[in-house]
């Protein structure tokens, strides 16, 4: 199984890309862990929108091609999600209902400085994801709240508590990817 990481942070010491490290190394060694970037995705604009894509979109585009499930891990920016990561949903959404993101099994994680960490970016984004027929994972969901407490200065995770909530999350994951692509 392949699955794609992406962080809606361009943020050098983002916390949802450190989470998104920290879910790679919970991840069973059959399953390959490989990494989207948004920086460099130009604003879309249909203008620029064809056949040949810009360089950094076609990237993603045969990523999302090549991979069984999608993890996301987004901030919250103003009770919705990023810009960045948003405009990178847009460019991969096109052709409308026909896109690659049509029934790729999908899991988001949410890392935010406040108390409730990104709850509401995330009912956004599942509304989004609603827009482009891709199925988001039917599992308790995973906040981080307070996120500036929880990675040591190497960038790691330091609480176990949240491991463990994490580690149940990405085998709920696995699991429905699993079932999904036909696997199981
Ligand atoms: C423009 C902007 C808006 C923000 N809005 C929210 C918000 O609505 N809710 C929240 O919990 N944190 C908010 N924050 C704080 C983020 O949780 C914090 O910057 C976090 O570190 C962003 O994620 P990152 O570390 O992956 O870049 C905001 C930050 C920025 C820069």
């Amino acid at each position: 199984m392949q699955l794609l990481a992406l962080s809606g942070s361009l943020r050098k010491e983002s916390f949802n890309t450190k989470l998104l490290h920290a879910a790679g190394e919970c991840l069973p060694e059959d399953v390959r862990f490989v990494f989207a970037d948004c920086a460099g995705v130009p604003l879309y604009n249909s203008d620029i929108d064809k056949e040949i894509k810009p360089e950094p979109v076609a990237k993603i585009l045969q990523a999302i091609v090549d991979c069984d499930g999608i993890l996301i891990a987004t901030p919250e920016y103003n009770y919705s999600i990023p810009g960045v990561l948003k405009n990178t949903i847009d460019w991969v959404s096109r052709p409308a209902y026909k896109s690659v993101l049509v029934g790729k099994p999908t899991g988001i994680l949410s890392a935010a400085k406040g108390p409730v960490g990104g709850a509401q970016s995330q009912g956004h984004l599942r509304q989004v994801f609603s827009a482009t027929l891709t199925p988001v994972v039917p599992s308790p969901p995973f906040f981080l709240p307070m996120a500036q407490d929880k990675f040591g200065e190497d960038g790691r995770l330091i609480d176990d508590a949240v491991r463990h909530r994490l580690d149940r999350y990405l085998k709920d994951f696995i699991a429905w990817v699993t079932l999904l692509s036909g696997r199981g």
